[in-house]
């Protein structure tokens, strides 16, 4: 992990845990682009990749306040859920070694001969891991099978797959209070909604939150992401937008257009995106300026949610973007 990052202070000792979870606000990237120009948008891109190189973007901001919670409720050992590639195991693995707690990753599937990079690193950070079919998978939160977890593996803190429960929100709160400039629209990739949740609780009715879905499925998204700003604020809001017009095929899937999209930003903005959320949700924005979905004048700010590490699942596809 390097410690040249511009926001990274994490000197504090254990003891002042939660003061050491403060971190500096993340800056508004202005993105300067004739497109925009021509339609009277503006937009900025929040740098929330450069919270920590890796607990990076929403991670870092769902992950704060349930390290605090684990804390207070004296257990030492952290235990989540993902895939063989996934931004949340990666960043657990390295909070619980940056705060000093144990981590167990189940991870759905079978083991392959060739763990991924993001396995590897996860264990160099100490963490445990170990692998549950997809049938099991499917029933991890049931009372049955998080019990048998506790039987073999004694106690943990148990933090959700892909880390979104209430205590999520009340980072991803703090993301939102640290825009200051005057805008319109916050817009975020999501996948299981919680960090746009906490968007959504943050602006407190005002504004507007839009989503673009990395996932098919429209079914759920819109409830459980109402569900838990309820159960947070206890409101519902209505400035909440989700599109699922750039998924690009669902979850992981991309082509070459998106891939193409993402280098072109790179080199026109130098900010690095990754194919899963912030590339499709950047295309997306894009997409929706071109054809004149926003009024002119209208203030953008789009949340760059991090995931980098992700780009390692695409290494044929982004081969000069990755650094060894
Ligand atoms: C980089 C990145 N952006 C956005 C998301 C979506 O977050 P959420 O599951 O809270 O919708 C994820 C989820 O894992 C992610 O890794």
């Amino acid at each position: 992990m390097s410690s040249q990052h511009p926001n990274y202070n994490f000197t504090y000792p254990i003891i002042t845990f939660a003061p050491a979870m403060h971190i500096k606000p993340t800056p508004l990237q202005h993105i300067n682009e004739p497109l925009f120009r021509e339609k009277g948008v503006e937009v900025w891109l929040k740098r929330d990749d450069l919270t920590h190189p890796d607990i990076s973007g929403n991670k870092w901001r769902k992950l704060k306040y349930n390290l605090v919670e684990a804390k207070e409720e004296g257990l030492s050992t952290l235990l989540t859920f993902g895939g063989p590639y996934s931004n949340h195991i990666h960043a657990l693995a390295a909070a619980g070694k940056l705060f000093g707690f144990k981590t167990i990753g189940i991870i759905r599937g079978e083991p392959s001969e060739e763990p991924t990079d993001t396995l590897q690193n996860a264990a160099k950070n100490g963490m445990r891991i170990l692998f549950m079919d997809r049938a099991q998978y499917r029933l991890k939160n049931e009372p049955e099978s998080i019990e048998s977890l506790h039987v073999q593996l004694g106690e943990f803190y148990m933090v959700p797959e892909g880390g979104t429960n209430i205590y999520a929100l009340q980072g991803c709160i703090e993301m939102v209070n640290e825009i200051k400039t005057d805008y319109d629209y916050i817009c975020l990739g999501c996948g299981t909604g919680g960090t746009l949740a906490g968007v959504v609780a943050g602006l407190y009715g005002k504004k507007k939150a839009l989503g673009f879905s990395s996932l098919k499925g429209k079914d759920t998204l819109t409830s459980s992401i109402t569900e838990l700003v309820q159960d947070f604020t206890d409101k519902t809001f209505d400035n909440l937008q989700i599109t699922f017009d750039y998924h690009f095929g669902g979850y992981a899937k991309v082509n070459d257009e998106l891939i193409d999209f993402i280098k072109a930003f790179k080199q026109n903005h130098l900010t690095q995106l990754e194919p899963v959320y912030t590339g499709k949700m950047i295309y997306g924005l894009y997409d929706m300026i071109k054809n004149d979905q926003f009024p002119r004048g209208t203030k953008i700010v789009a949340i760059h949610t991090g995931g980098l590490q992700g780009l390692c699942g695409y290494k044929k596809e982004f081969e000069n973007e990755i650094q060894n």
